[in-house]
């Protein structure tokens, strides 16, 4: 049996090398297996959950859009749109809102994360991002949600909300939850600065992470000023332990070239990291300039982008508008 795919991007801009192969290049192959039903979903709502330039805000959206394509997704197979033209979601995450519980979402280590120190200062939105999340997968009667590991959490709230609302109205079944999809071996890109820090949109330093857009010169001098530790690179996985940074360097050269960690162990032990970081260099360039020449042709194609953003929305609301009718019915209104 096909599987039936959401996920969602923010269109918060800097689309980098953690959401390429922590999500994007999944999408990829989920597309491409006839079998399955997929929906991928620009989620402008999630974005403005902090503060967003409205002008940037509208060129972040065909961005991701762009990088969709250029990375192999086909709008003819998959379902290309964004939430916010979709208004389904905003209302099924109201309802949902009520079936969450606080203490759920107090937990939530990305609110924590996200809103640092001062809370109070926090938007709602902020802290109520998970239930938004859960009504996107919900709505679709999604089974499969490939995602970073840093969703995982989200994910699993999405099925205690959707549990409890079956339990609570008594409609067996009338959710689906949705099991992750998560990448086994390196399911999280980290910082090229601190390789104990995810790789990140929002870090200040644009060295800290490969942009999706960067060019050869950009990808190389990355590579290079990448922080390593002084010792030769490691000669077995366990020499990985307490070595933050060869791991994440290492394991983004295994997860592009798709040859096995320790094969990759292997091929570079004992050697410099400065010739290990010409492969990678190499590697890299390779797999990403055709996608950022592909963004920058589509993003010249405005009409194109919206077009294709249109029609997906169309096909969403059709399936969302239904179930969230059905939402209504159950509810009582
Ligand atoms: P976001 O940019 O937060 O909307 O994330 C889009 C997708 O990329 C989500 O599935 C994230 O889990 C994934 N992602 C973001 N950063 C990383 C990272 N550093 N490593 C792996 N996956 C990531
Ligand atoms: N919260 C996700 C992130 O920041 C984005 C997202 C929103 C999402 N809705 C989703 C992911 C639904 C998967 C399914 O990465």
């Amino acid at each position: 049996m096909g599987k039936k795919i959401f996920s969602g991007v923010q269109p918060t801009g800097n689309l980098h090398l953690g959401n390429y192969l922590g999500a994007i290049k999944n999408f990829v192959e989920l597309n491409n297996d006839d079998k399955n039903n997929c929906i991928f979903c620009v989620v402008d709502l999630h974005a403005i959950t902090t503060k967003q330039n409205p002008k940037e805000l509208k060129n972040n959206i065909r961005e991701t859009v762009a990088t969709f394509l250029a990375s192999g997704i086909d709008p003819k197979k998959s379902i290309i749109f964004n939430q916010s033209k979709v208004t389904a979601h905003s209302e099924a995450a109201w309802i949902l809102s009520c079936t969450a519980r606080t203490g759920w979402l107090s937990r939530m280590t990305q609110f924590k994360e996200k809103a640092g120190k001062d809370k109070e200062k926090a938007s709602v939105g902020l802290y109520s991002y998970p239930v938004l999340m859960a009504a996107d997968i919900l709505l679709y009667d999604s089974t499969h949600v490939p995602v970073g590991d840093d969703q995982k959490q989200h994910l699993e709230l999405c099925r205690d909300i959707a549990q409890k609302f079956n339990k609570d109205f008594e409609v067996d079944d009338f959710f689906k939850t949705p099991e992750p999809l998560i990448q086994r071996e390196f399911s999280r890109v980290m910082s090229l600065k601190d390789g104990t820090k995810k790789m990140s949109k929002s870090e200040l330093s644009d060295q800290s992470r490969i942009n999706l857009t960067d060019d050869i010169d950009l990808i190389t001098s990355k590579i290079k000023k990448a922080k390593t530790d002084p010792l030769p690179m490691p000669s077995s996985k366990e020499d990985l332990n307490n070595r933050p940074e060869a791991k994440n360097l290492i394991g983004i050269y295994s997860s592009l070239t798709g040859s096995s960690l320790e094969k990759c162990i292997i091929e570079f032990s004992g050697k410099n990291f400065s010739e290990f970081k010409n492969d990678l260099s190499q590697v890299l360039v390779e797999k990403l300039t055709p996608i950022s020449k592909e963004i920058k042709k589509l993003l010249s194609e405005k009409n194109y982008l919206d077009e294709i953003l249109k029609n997906g929305c169309e096909k969403a609301d059709k399936i969302a508008s239904n179930k969230v009718k059905k939402i209504h019915e159950i509810v009582g209104f």
